[in-house]
């Protein structure tokens, strides 16, 4: 019995210790190096080379190691009835919240202002620093958004999400379905998105979106890159109807270094860091799966295919 690791991006490693720890009777392989395709019964994947969980005829289970299976499920050649399970928390949601804090912060207390200033020694105050005045909208109210929106709203800001469901998160205004988006957006000065990138959610974040926000607002993008339009983020940072961007996910990853994001003076880009899946934080959670599987029982963070998350 084989658990294939399968990314294009992460060091297979920490896992084959994991695994090896864990499962001593079980062999590992990195793809692409597969051993025996007939023995491989699970597969640990992060945006696995598309084909490469193809043929492989005893496979039981594939296990994201990450929150997002948007890559993992735009691969042809998925098997078709192999269960894809994600992690649940594995702790994403404590730095994705830093990451969205650091963005509220930076907006709303002026800090590119301040950085430029610096650079030609300019002593200028800029008004407007109280919390209560930039209502923050969460878009997603998962397992990650959910615990983001917590966090900020413990920091003094007015805090609304937006799900499908409209679920109740104590402390946070929640807005669900069609029917709730532009309520939730107008209110919103600083929007976070932390979507799953599925079908209904692709392009979400264009022109009609940050049209429906008071002029001046600001967005953070910690998704994914297929959420974005990015010709009508450029359109609308350039007109003023936004005021700023900070944008951890791109469409293409690396993104290209021709990109206008890079150059943007309104873009703040960083290379998909918000929440890195550590090994420490997530092999737990990955065995326990893999245990689960084996004795027959229900693994946690079952995706609903369908539903694309
Ligand atoms: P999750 O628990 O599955 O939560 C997804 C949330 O999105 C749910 O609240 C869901 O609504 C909502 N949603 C889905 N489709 C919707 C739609 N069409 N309209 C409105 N709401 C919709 O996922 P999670 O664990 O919080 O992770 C969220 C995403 O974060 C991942 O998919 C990944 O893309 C991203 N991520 C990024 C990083 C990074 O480093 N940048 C790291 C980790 C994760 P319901 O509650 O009604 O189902
Ligand atoms: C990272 O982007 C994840 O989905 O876990």
């Amino acid at each position: 019995m084989t658990i294939l690791f399968c990314s294009d991006s992460e060091p297979a490693e920490p896992w084959r210790l994991a695994c090896a720890r864990a499962f001593p009777d079980m062999a590992f392989c990195a793809w692409p190096d597969t051993g025996s395709r007939d023995a491989i019964r699970y597969a640990l994947v992060w945006r696995q080379p598309p084909g490469s969980l193809a043929r492989l005829p005893n496979l039981k289970a594939i296990l994201v190691l990450g929150a997002g299976v948007d890559s993992v499920l735009s691969d042809p050649e998925l098997p078709a009835d192999v269960p894809v399970v994600r992690l649940v928390d594995a702790g994403l949601p404590g730095p994705m919240a830093e990451y969205a804090l650091y963005a509220v912060l930076h907006f709303q207390r002026r800090m590119a202002d301040y950085f430029e200033q610096q650079r030609t020694a300019v002593w200028r105050r800029h008004d407007e620093l109280l919390a209560r005045r930039w209502p923050v909208g969460v878009m997603g109210l998962g397992v990650i958004g959910a615990f983001v929106a917590q966090r900020i709203a413990a920091q003094g800001y007015p805090v609304a999400g937006w799900s499908r469901s409209g679920k109740s998160v104590e402390g946070v205004e929640v807005f669900a379905g069609a029917t709730g988006f532009d309520p939730f957006l107008a209110r919103t000065r600083v929007l976070l998105n932390v979507l799953p990138l599925t079908l209904d959610t692709r392009g979400i974040l264009n022109s009609r979106t940050f049209t429906a926000m008071p002029r001046g607002g600001y967005v953070v993008n910690i998704g994914r890159g297929g959420h974005m339009v990015d010709a009508d983020l450029i359109a609308a940072l350039d007109s003023g109807q936004l005021a700023g961007a900070m944008l951890d996910v791109f469409e293409q990853e690396p993104l290209p270094a021709m990109h206008p994001f890079w150059r943007h003076p309104k873009v703040i880009v960083t290379p998909h860091v918000a929440a890195p899946t550590l090994a420490s934080e997530s092999e737990a959670q990955v065995i326990d799966n893999i245990r689960r599987l084996e004795r027959g029982e229900p693994p946690l963070g079952l995706v609903d295919r369908d539903r694309g998350y």
